[in-house]
């Protein structure tokens, strides 16, 4: 790491960032990506100060997650919200287009609806468990937590639940990053509208009255100008919880269970009280797995930081997953502690854009791991055919196959 560079499509990157992160946190916390122009912000608590700005001073009007194909054109001043239509997905908007849209898709994930969901996702996982179970060997991240999360974002979303299979299997092709360009979303976009749209133009046949919320809200909305959405627009805006609902809570689940199997006297130790200490070990776990490893910000007025003045129409990418390996945050943080205490957490984000679906991920990680340890004594990850595909986003282990013994209970 002499010739020290970082450059998040870089290969190298992609397929271990960890090393990198160090070096940015310990001698460039603002480290400047002239390519992209962009600053890369590594430090826990630079993150955390500058994503709790909601003044305006960071706007995603360039997409949170830009390919490189975006950040290769560099901007000579702010860049301004997009046309209001046709609606791009609305966290492109800033305040308060932004957050009227983002209101449309949040009932469902609200703290008491989210609570309201525990007994369908305990439902599903132990339905998931009976047909894994006799199998002996089969993939933690999809065939278990995947299945799972991917059959609640149906019925986040009013999907048919037979469709689980399909959803999983078309997010998890579109999360696929090519070294050097990042993630294609809006090239996955065609597919996932397809299951996206006809669900709005049935709510719109069907009178749109409120039962599938999500839907029913974006159909019923009024723009500032007095305008509506479209019905690819409104299933536009569905395409955070279509994706993020499923990618995400697999993989944590998965890597945890991993984890505290290689740690056998931490596993003992969660295992003796489920019902309490699973939901301390899950805190680590998002820690330690969580695989978005960063998120862009367009900034549109001035912001300063560690000295270096960041110009309106520059980007900084916020790297979360540096910043939850940030010792001045965590002492030891390469090390797993199930219980260690942890004060503040990046893995959901901060401020604006904070995750819409924190309560029911989780709700879901802690279901699907106390269902595990309930029905499961003792297992084996069959670490060696394990993967963890090389990623600019979402660098996390996209299949864990695992052993039980063919267990049934
Ligand atoms: C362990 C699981 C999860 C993790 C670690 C996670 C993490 C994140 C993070 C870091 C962000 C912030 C992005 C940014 O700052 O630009 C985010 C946003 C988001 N998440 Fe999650 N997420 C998880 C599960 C879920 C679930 C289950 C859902 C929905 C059911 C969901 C829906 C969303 C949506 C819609 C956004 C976009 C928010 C916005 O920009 O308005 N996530 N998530």
């Amino acid at each position: 790491m002499s010739d020290f560079s970082y450059d998040p499509f870089d290969p190298a990157v992609m397929a271990d960032p960890l090393p990198y992160y160090r070096v940015l946190r310990d001698e460039h916390p603002v480290y400047y990506l002239p390519k992209w122009d962009t600053y890369a912000l590594s430090r826990f608590s630079d993150i955390w100060d500058a994503l709790r700005i909601t003044d305006g001073t960071f706007v995603a009007s360039e997409g949170t997650l830009p390919s490189a194909a975006v950040l290769q054109r560099h901007n000579s001043g702010p860049v301004a919200d997009p046309p209001l239509h046709p609606m791009p997905f609305h966290a492109n908007f800033d305040s308060p287009v932004y957050e009227s849209v983002r209101r449309c898709t949040s009932s469902p994930f609200r703290p008491r609806s989210a609570a309201g969901w525990a007994e369908r996702i305990r439902t599903l996982a132990n339905e998931r468990l009976d047909e894994l179970l006799p199998r002996g060997t089969f993939d933690l991240t999809q065939d278990y937590g995947g299945h799972v999360a991917a059959a609640m974002v149906c019925e986040f979303l009013g999907l048919p639940v037979e469709l689980a299979s399909e959803v999983l299997a078309a997010v998890n092709a579109g999360s696929l990053a090519q070294p050097g360009e990042g993630v294609e979303v809006a090239n996955s976009r065609p597919g996932f509208l397809s299951y996206l749209t006809p669900i709005v133009e049935r709510r719109r046949a069907e009178g749109a009255d409120g039962s599938v919320p999500i839907a029913d809200s974006l159909i019923n909305f009024v723009l500032p100008d007095g305008s509506t959405l479209s019905d690819s627009e409104a299933a536009t805006q569905m395409l955070g919880v279509f994706i993020g609902g499923t990618e995400t809570v697999p993989k944590v689940t998965a890597a945890g269970l991993w984890q505290l199997a290689e740690h056998p006297d931490q596993l003992a130790a969660v295992r003796a009280d489920l019902e309490h200490n699973v939901p301390i070990a899950r805190e680590e776990i998002l820690r330690y797995t969580a695989p978005a490893q960063w998120f862009a910000r367009t900034v549109r007025r001035p912001y300063m930081i560690h000295g270096t003045t960041i110009q309106p129409g520059q980007r900084v990418i916020t790297l979360l997953a540096s910043a939850a390996r940030d010792e001045r945050e965590y002492p030891n943080p390469d090390a797993f502690i199930w219980n260690r205490p942890i004060e503040r957490l990046l893995s959901f984000g901060h401020g604006q854009h904070f995750c819409l679906g924190v309560h029911v991920a989780r709700l879901e990680v802690t279901i699907l791991m106390q269902e595990w340890f309930r029905r499961v004594s003792d297992y084996r990850i069959l670490s060696e055919s394990a993967s963890r595909p090389p990623s600019s986003f979402q660098w996390g282990w996209n299949s864990v196959p695992v052993d039980v013994h063919a267990e049934g209970g």
